[in-house]
């Protein structure tokens, strides 16, 4: 009995985290963690899952097959907002808490989703290796000119914390009108941030700069497609940093070989690592990223550390603090 007692909890590590990270989950959990430098292999967690408390990983499937076989879990914890790699009706079944990481990251993406919007509307990547390859010999012309980000139009599609902090760039350093489009509209985030609620058709069809930031679920799934792509102006450029599947990757593809649209500023792709041969990475008014919205040395420490908070409460009988709301 006092052995029992004695034992630490045995918890499941997918990702390199950095080491002070580990030394807190060490110190109270007997941890086992990837053996190569990279993520842990699928067919590796799948296999030591059975006997331990807790997964703490980043956007690895949580479903039955890997529900199934574990045993013993108590918490999964994600280092993520984005938790559409939860399969949220099977872990219910399995009575295991399952958390995110929400709020830390949200003025880092933000960030992101402006670059985007500057890189392509005034052409940055394109005119970098314009450049580079010693192409600028002359004075430029209209050839070389963009479009303007201050005082247009931006429509945010999905106005959550994110959203907001989209918005306040926006409004307060780009001088922007900015519509939103989200399930319920909201009467004090409009006087807060001096933003107008529109339909998904009035606001496709009215700015100049398409965000997409609303989370991927079965409601989401392919929300912007053939006809969305269609109601956007022909000089509007269109944005997602949320998840590749909100959008019909297809769709967009066919609206910018078509002049639909002017271009796109795209984080999250259908499939990631996207592939080499997907078309989108060989048209010049598009800006590809490795999906890297989070993705700076503190936000991902700080993502990392509530991670692993959420975990070490889950695993020794306490109420982490991120659960997800669907669990919560
Ligand atoms: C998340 O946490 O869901 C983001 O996509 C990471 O960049």
């Amino acid at each position: 009995m006092r052995e029992l007692e004695k034992r630490k909890p045995k918890v499941l590590i997918t990702e390199q985290l950095p080491k002070e990270i580990l030394a807190y989950i060490n110190e109270r959990c007997e941890c086992i963690i990837p053996t190569n430098e990279g993520k842990m292999s699928r067919a590796d967690v799948l296999e030591k899952i059975s006997d331990v408390d807790g997964l703490l990983t980043s956007k690895v499937e949580v479903n039955e097959e890997l529900l199934s076989r574990a045993h013993r879990l108590k918490i999964v914890s994600d280092i993520s907002v984005g938790y559409d790699n939860y399969d949220v009706e099977a872990i219910k079944s399995h009575h295991v808490l399952a958390t995110h990481t929400p709020y830390v990251l949200d003025e880092t993406v933000a960030d992101l989703v402006f670059s985007l919007v500057l890189s392509v509307a005034r052409r940055i990547p394109e005119l970098d290796r314009f450049v580079k390859d010693g192409n600028w010999t002359s004075a430029i012309n209209e050839s070389l000119f963009g479009k303007d980000v201050h005082s247009t139009t931006m429509g945010i599609v999905g106005m959550g914390r994110i959203g907001e902090k989209i918005a306040r760039r926006a409004k307060l350093g780009f001088n922007m009108d900015v519509l939103y489009y989200k399930r319920k509209p909201s009467e004090e985030l409009e006087s807060m941030l001096g933003i107008n609620y529109a339909t998904l058709s009035e606001l496709l069809e009215r700015s100049d700069f398409v965000v997409v930031m609303t989370p991927l679920t079965s409601e989401t799934h392919h929300l912007i497609g053939e006809n969305e792509f269609n109601r956007m102006k022909s000089d509007a450029f269109f944005i997602n940093a949320s998840r590749g599947a909100v959008i019909d990757e297809n769709a967009l593809i066919q609206a910018l070989k078509n002049k639909k649209i002017a271009g796109a500023g795209l984080d999250v792709f259908d499939q990631e690592p996207v592939s080499p041969d997907n078309e989108l990475l060989k048209m010049d008014n598009v800006v590809t990223l490795p999906h890297i919205g989070s993705a700076t040395k503190k936000t991902r420490f700080d993502m990392a550390m509530v991670g692993a908070e959420n975990l070490v409460a889950g695993v020794t009988g306490k109420t982490p603090s991120y659960l997800i709301k669907e669990l919560s």
